[in-house]
């Protein structure tokens, strides 16, 4: 029996596509526990088999012995991403230091994404690319014998930032990643926690040819960008409280939670520990009013994943809410500026793109429509707030697309909601 108020979000979805290809890559047996059994993990594990990795199947506690950094072996077979943007990107930057050719491909919202941004640095240092629709998938990479490099990323992308320094560690040459806000950090802290010497500056980041690389022994912890839905749950409540325990509070992903309080939410992180170089703690969130915001800057990447459930708990709260400087939006999983704006408005809120963000403006009243979530997990998870309060008549047309990230999530919204009702 869970208690009561206590939801435990599943592991961190960018650690855990990390802690797969890093314990891919090392010499000797890794231990990782609570690793996110999702769609999108599962596309690294299937890619990583493919290459030739014995990686089990996913499950809470599991082992899983590494091949070492040259020891991938050529795909007979395409190498399918499926939905998930982290799986193609960081595994190009893998293969583009291995010495054959690997044929990525993804369903169709993978394939409408830019590869460009991946491409164009692994090119630089070595690796040739092939497309056949401009910059987006299937895509061939042939990997080869890299040099080092320094480069300077346009978007703030914690995706093209781990290609390169995975490019770099396989390839054992220094690379060197600057970046004008800063995005995730997750690959730095891993590598560095396995003995990588890697340096890291406020927007830079570099690594310095490894040997080899140690097994992890890695517990993942709570994945913040699921635990934002709880949050939102908690705030939005009329009474009870919500707990989280074991979020990853790595400061590069927690620009939500910051927000969020920043606006009135009662959010208290109390139980703070380390795991992995990285912090965790427990989230106590209790009922709040919220405030009018404007959200731009060096935090939109802490939150971009976010965006589209800030965009659904202002229409909740029927107050304004204006981002800018998140044009990244526009490629992930779909559109999110349109998608957000669009569903916003088709049940009612008054809502306005830009082409860098979102206006919504205030408004009362209850919100009914079907959501079109165009196969977005994120914006069937934010819009699926909005459907679970009440008043609200609220239909999602894909709710099954959150498997690729937070599988059991109805389950935990419908007992969070009735344990806070
Ligand atoms: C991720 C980085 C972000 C994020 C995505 C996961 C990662 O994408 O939106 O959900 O694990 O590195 P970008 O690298 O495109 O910013």
């Amino acid at each position: 029996m869970t208690e009561r108020g206590v939801v435990r979000v599943p592991g961190d979805k960018s650690i855990s596509h990390r802690a797969l290809i890093l314990a891919s890559l090392a010499t000797g047996e890794s231990r990782l526990a609570g690793i996110l059994d999702s769609a999108d993990v599962r596309s690294t594990a299937g890619i990583l088999r493919n290459l030739g990795v014995d990686i089990p199947e996913l499950s809470a506690d599991f082992r899983l012995t590494g091949v070492g950094l040259r020891g991938l072996k050529p795909s007979s077979s395409i190498l399918d991403a499926g939905n998930s943007g982290t799986t193609v990107r960081l595994m190009a930057g893998v293969t583009a230091a291995c010495e054959f050719s690997s044929r990525f491909e993804g369903d169709a919202s993978l394939s409408k994404r830019p590869m460009k941004r991946v491409s164009e640095p692994l090119q630089a240092m070595g690796a040739r690319f092939e497309f056949a629709n401009g910059d987006g998938l299937p895509m061939i990479v042939n990997g080869g014998v890299l040099k080092g490099i320094t480069w300077n990323t346009r978007a703030a992308s914690g995706q093209t930032k781990s290609a390169i320094l995975l490019a770099g560690l396989v390839a054992g040459v220094r690379v060197s990643v600057i970046e004008s806000r800063k995005s995730r950090d997750h690959t730095e802290r891993m590598l560095k926690s396995l003995g990588v010497a890697v340096t890291t500056g406020d927007l830079t980041a570099a690594i310095l040819p490894a040997v080899s690389l140690s097994p992890l022994d890695l517990t993942v912890p709570g994945d913040p960008s699921s635990a934002a839905y709880m949050v939102a749950i908690g705030i939005l409540a009329h009474e009870g409280e919500v707990r989280i325990p074991d979020v990853c509070m790595n400061a590069t992903r927690i620009g939500f939670i910051e927000t969020v309080a920043s606006m009135g939410a009662h959010v208290a992180v109390t139980s703070r520990r380390a795991i992995a170089g990285d912090d965790a703690a427990t989230l106590i969130v209790r009922p709040s009013v919220l405030r009018n915001a404007k959200v731009g800057g060096d935090i939109i990447p802490a939150m971009i994943d976010e965006l589209p459930l800030l965009a659904c708990v202002a229409a909740a709260y029927g107050i304004s809410l204006e981002v800018s400087d998140a044009s990244e939006l526009r490629v992930k999983e779909s559109d999110r500026i349109a998608t957000v704006v669009q569903n916003l408005r088709a049940i009612g809120v008054d809502a306005e793109e830009r082409p860098d963000g979102f206006i919504i403006r205030p408004g009362h009243g209850k919100l009914r429509g079907v959501v079109k979530t165009e196969g977005d997990h994120r914006i069937a998870m934010s819009f699926g707030i909005l459907a679970s309060l009440a008043g609200n008549s609220i239909e999602i047309d894909d709710p099954d697309c959150v498997s690729v990230s937070y599988p059991r999530f109805w389950q935990d919204l419908e007992r969070i909601r009735s344990d806070t009702a």
